[in-house]
C-alpha cells in the first residue's frame, strides 16, 4: 500500500477534554498495541474475528503491517494506545480492489466519536489508494460497530447464517456491510476527461 499515509497525524479531543493523537502504527508500537488488545474487556473481544490476545495473532498482525498487507492507525495518549483501526487488503488476488476494515476503541473512550473518526480516516485512505469497495464483517450483536459504519454510508450486503463461533463457542449470524466507493473514482475520472488545458 502507499507510503503517503505514513506522514499523516491528526489530533482528536475526547468528550472529557483528553487529546489523543491519531497516526499510522509503526513497528515500534507493537508492545503498546498488544497491551491495548489484551486490555479490551471480554465483552468487546467476544465477537472479534480473531482472538487478539493470542501471541500468534499479534505476530501475524505486525508482519502484515510490516509487509504493507495491512495499514493500521492507532489513537494514542502518550505511549498508551486507546484505539486501533486497520485496513486489510489482498493486493494480488481477485479481490484486490476490496478493502476490509476493523476498528476497536478502549471502553473508557467509547461513545465519544473516536471509532467514527478512526473509521473515517481509513475510508479516506482506502479511496486515496484507489480501492473500489470497502467491507466490514460484524455479528448481529455488534450494534455499535454496525451503527459506526452505517453512519459512514456502509449498507447491509449479506447475512451468513451461523457463520461465526464466538470465543465462548456460541454460533451467530455474520453480517457483511459494504460501501461501494467506485463512483468517487468515476467522478474523478470524468472530471479529468473534461479538463482540457488550453495551450498558451
Ligand atoms: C465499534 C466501536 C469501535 C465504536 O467506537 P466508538 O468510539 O464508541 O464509536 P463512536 O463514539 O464514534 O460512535 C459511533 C456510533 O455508534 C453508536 N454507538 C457507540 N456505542 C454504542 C453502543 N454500545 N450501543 C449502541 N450504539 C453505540 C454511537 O451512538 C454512534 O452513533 P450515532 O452518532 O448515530 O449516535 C467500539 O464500540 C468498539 O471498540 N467495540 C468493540 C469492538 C468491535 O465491535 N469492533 C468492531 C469490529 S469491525
Amino acid at each position: 500500500m502507499s507510503a503517503t499515509f505514513e506522514r499523516e497525524v491528526e489530533e482528536f479531543t475526547l468528550a472529557g477534554g483528553e487529546r489523543v493523537v491519531i497516526r499510522p502504527m509503526t513497528l515500534a508500537d507493537g508492545p503498546a498495541v498488544a497491551e491495548f488488545f489484551r486490555s479490551l474487556p471480554e465483552e468487546d473481544r467476544r465477537y472479534l474475528r480473531e482472538d487478539v490476545t493470542r501471541p500468534e495473532f499479534l505476530e501475524g498482525f505486525i508482519r502484515k503491517v510490516k509487509n504493507l498487507e495491512a495499514v493500521s492507525l492507532v489513537a494514542a495518549s502518550g505511549d498508551v494506545v486507546l484505539g486501533s483501526a486497520t485496513l486489510y487488503r489482498n493486493p494480488h488476488g481477485w479481490t484486490r480492489h476490496v478493502g476490509d476494515i476493523r476498528v476497536e476503541v478502549a471502553r473508557s473512550c467509547q461513545r465519544q466519536g473516536l471509532g467514527t473518526h478512526l473509521a473515517h480516516a481509513l475510508v479516506r485512505y482506502a479511496i486515496s489508494i484507489g480501492l473500489d469497495k470497502l467491507v466490514v464483517e460484524v455479528v448481529e450483536a455488534q450494534h455499535a460497530a454496525r451503527k459506526t459504519f452505517e453512519n459512514l454510508g456502509f449498507r447491509l450486503e449479506a447475512v451468513l447464517k451461523g457463520q461465526v463461533r464466538d470465543i465462548s463457542g456460541q454460533r451467530h449470524n455474520l453480517v457483511i456491510l459494504s460501501n461501494d466507493v467506485s463512483h468517487i473514482w468515476d467522478r474523478m475520472e470524468s472530471l479529468l476527461a473534461d479538463f482540457s488545458p488550453s495551450a498558451e
